[in-house]
């Protein structure tokens, strides 16, 4: 065996996670949730959302923003009450303009310059007669004290703009709607993107009680039949992208130094569209040095952080033909590497489904740990709703966690199941509203 292939079977060792493994992580899992509820210390935040499950027969014409780490996006929606949701208008624009002529995610940029963007636009989406109730979709850890309220305690997804960590996200939202001549538009609620997710498939199937992002960041909340906050069921938002009692490699430990807040978002920083690209070509360096890329004089690319993201990484794994000629494409197009060889990307194919896999797998055990919180005998069905570009693109991801849970729980694998919740972050937002509303 090549010196190379010999160091793809370290990375592999070290990536790989057996069903047992799994297992000591979902157990781990589940009793940072107990600690978390109870107000141990914990690294699951478990915010509560003020928010239970909806009846599906929820109806009305809502305004739904969706504050993501890629994009803002509104829509203007009508709820039929019969499970189904129709999108009037909608508006969408990136946080950070491809061309750089802005970046609202960077320290050069404040709160007050963000949620006058935001309020740009929802201009765009609603009509100037009338009054428009709105829901807040905003995908970051706040410390929510009614439907309404909540303060942002700390940015993730290395996101930088300043004066917004502390302050009341629907206050900054309101002053922003006036300074904007928007009094029409009146915020209800303010929920996490897995709230929304959880509620929007909910809408329809009442079986969904865990709502899931694998996208830009991750995170996952589920419905709690006691909270502690008011004794009956309510949504939780774990911020479970911080749990922290994981196997971490040297790569996972090198990226985390270098992040925005070292020690924080542990597990999204091993499976996010955001980091796992860096994660991918953290392996692929150090591969560098063992016989990766060595006629290819423009390899020393690889050393610029982050030049891989989630996309690249899901094209890598993807390509799963003999001569992986995407990758040698992909490489030459979009890095400027040139003289890859057929070992060089064969061990790249591998190292990015690995990464992937093991991505997959992390999350599916956490999932694992919610059920043994909630039903660990497994006596109901459960389906896991799940948004995002990771779940939705990333090439045998889905089916990566079905063999996790085959793996852990065997037969009774089929009381549980994932699926799709395409934008259903946004859309829970109309639905918590018609919730607040109706409250
Ligand atoms: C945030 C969560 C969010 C997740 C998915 C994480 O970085 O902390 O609040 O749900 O990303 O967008």
């Amino acid at each position: 065996m090549s010196n190379l292939l010999e160091a793809l079977e370290q990375v592999k060792k070290q990536l790989a996670l057996t069903p047992e493994e799994l297992q000591r992580i979902s157990k781990r899992f589940r009793q940072a949730m107990a600690d978390g509820l109870s107000g141990k210390p914990s690294s699951l935040k478990m915010l509560p959302s003020y928010l239970g499950q909806p009846s599906g027969t929820e109806t009305g014409r809502f305004l739904a923003l969706d504050f993501g780490g890629t994009n803002v996006r509104v829509l203007l929606t009508e709820l039929a009450g019969d499970g189904s949701i129709s999108v009037l208008q909608r508006a969408s624009k990136p946080l950070k303009n491809p061309a750089g002529a802005y970046d609202y995610t960077s320290k050069e940029a404040d709160g007050l310059q963000l949620f006058d963007f935001i309020a740009s636009i929802i201009k765009e989406v609603v009509p100037p007669e009338g009054t428009y109730p709105l829901g807040h979709t905003f995908s970051y850890p706040i410390n929510q004290t009614g439907l309404n309220s909540g303060t942002l305690i700390y940015w993730t997804k290395e996101i930088e703009t300043r004066n917004v960590a502390g302050q009341e996200i629907t206050q900054l939202l309101q002053e922003a709607l006036i300074r904007n001549g928007l009094p029409q538009v009146q915020p209800q609620v303010i929920l996490n993107d897995t709230v929304g997710t959880l509620l929007t498939a909910a809408y329809k199937d009442q079986t969904v009680d865990i709502g899931s992002i694998c996208g830009t960041g991750h995170n996952t909340a589920y419905l709690e039949e006691t909270a502690p906050q008011t004794n009956k069921p309510m949504i939780i938002n774990m911020e479970s992208g911080n749990f922290d009692q994981l196997p971490f490699t040297a790569y996972d430990d090198l990226l985390d130094s270098h992040s925005d807040i070292p020690g924080n978002g542990r597990l999204e920083k091993m499976v996010s569209g955001r980091y796992i690209g860096e994660v991918l070509r953290l392996i692929l360096w150090d591969l560098l040095g063992k016989g990766l890329l060595t006629n290819s004089p423009d390899k020393e690319k690889l050393n610029t952080p982050y030049c891989l993201g989630g996309e690249d990484t899901a094209v890598f794994a993807g390509d799963t033909t003999a001569e992986h000629s995407t990758i040698t494409h992909w490489l030459e197009s979009k890095l400027g590497i040139h003289g890859a060889q057929p070992e060089d990307v064969q061990v790249i194919h591998s190292c990015a489904q690995l990464v992937a896999v093991r991505s997959a797998r992390l999350v599916a055990a956490t999932y694992l740990g919610i059920f043994e919180h909630i039903d660990p005998e497994l006596k109901k069905p459960h389906t896991i709703a799940i948004d995002g570009s990771v779940y939705e693109k990333m090439p045998g991801f889905p089916e990566a966690m079905d063999t996790a849970f085959a793996q852990v729980l065997g037969l009774k694998a089929k009381q549980v199941s994932t699926v799709l919740s395409k934008d259903g972050s946004g859309l829970g937002a109309a639905i918590a509203t018609a919730i607040a509303v109706k409250n």
